[in-house]
């Protein structure tokens, strides 16, 4: 009885990894632009798990299909989502880290033409989500950024940038991504 609840345990503990969501502001989600882009079943694999991480989600192969900005998530499909920001606005952030696992995290504006950083990252944490802790600090889950006082016009157009969420745990070698769409104001 007591072996096979430890074999039960240690198995879940080894197919079980990190995971993780932004639910505030609202991030990019799967739809219909993205089956198109990236396929069903990389639809179906964030709809499973709307927290797992980018390398359980399959890439169709499709040059357009970029499974490592966004998630493969598409703008197309998350137009009424765009937040609206001014520059040096602080922007509150809510993440749900339901499985932590340990690694570098940040926060940064991708250009998503490029899929390159735009400026500075805008909070970057050199360990996030520590399952060793007993509680994680209250900044894994909620937290501040402020938004550049120096885009000089860049990201006033919706779609053109986006505020990625970027976490990697280090022993699981997986990596977590949410985009929140915006725009600046001028
Ligand atoms: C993740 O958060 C988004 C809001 O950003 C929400 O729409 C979605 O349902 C959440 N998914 C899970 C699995 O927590
Ligand atoms: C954010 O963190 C990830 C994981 O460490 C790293 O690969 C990425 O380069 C970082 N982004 C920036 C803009 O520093
Ligand atoms: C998050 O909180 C921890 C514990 O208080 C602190 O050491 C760390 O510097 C904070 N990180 C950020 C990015 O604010």
């Amino acid at each position: 009885m007591r072996a096979s609840t430890f074999f039960s345990t240690a198995l879940f503990a080894a197919t079980v990894l990190a995971h993780g969501n932004i639910t505030s502001p609202p991030a990019r989600q799967p739809g219909p632009n993205m089956a198109k882009v990236c396929g069903s079943a990389a639809v179906s694999a964030i709809l499973a798990d709307g927290t797992g991480p980018l390398e359980n989600i399959p890439s169709n192969g499709n040059p357009n299909c970029n499974i490592f900005m966004c998630k493969g998530a598409q703008f197309a499909d998350n137009t009424a989502k765009v937040q609206t920001y001014a520059p040096g606005q602080v922007v509150p952030f809510k993440a749900v880290l339901p499985i932590p696992h340990e690694g570098p995290a940040n926060v940064s504006i991708i250009d998503t033409a490029s899929n390159t950083v735009v400026g500075l990252p805008l909070i970057e944490f050199a360990s996030y989500a520590d399952e060793n802790l007993a509680v994680l600090p209250a900044n894994n889950t909620a937290f501040k950024v402020a938004m550049p006082t120096n885009l000089n016009g860049a990201c006033q157009v919706a779609g053109e940038c986006t505020m990625q969420w970027f976490w990697f745990g280090t022993n699981a070698a997986q990596t977590y991504e949410n985009c929140v769409d915006f725009v600046m104001t001028a």
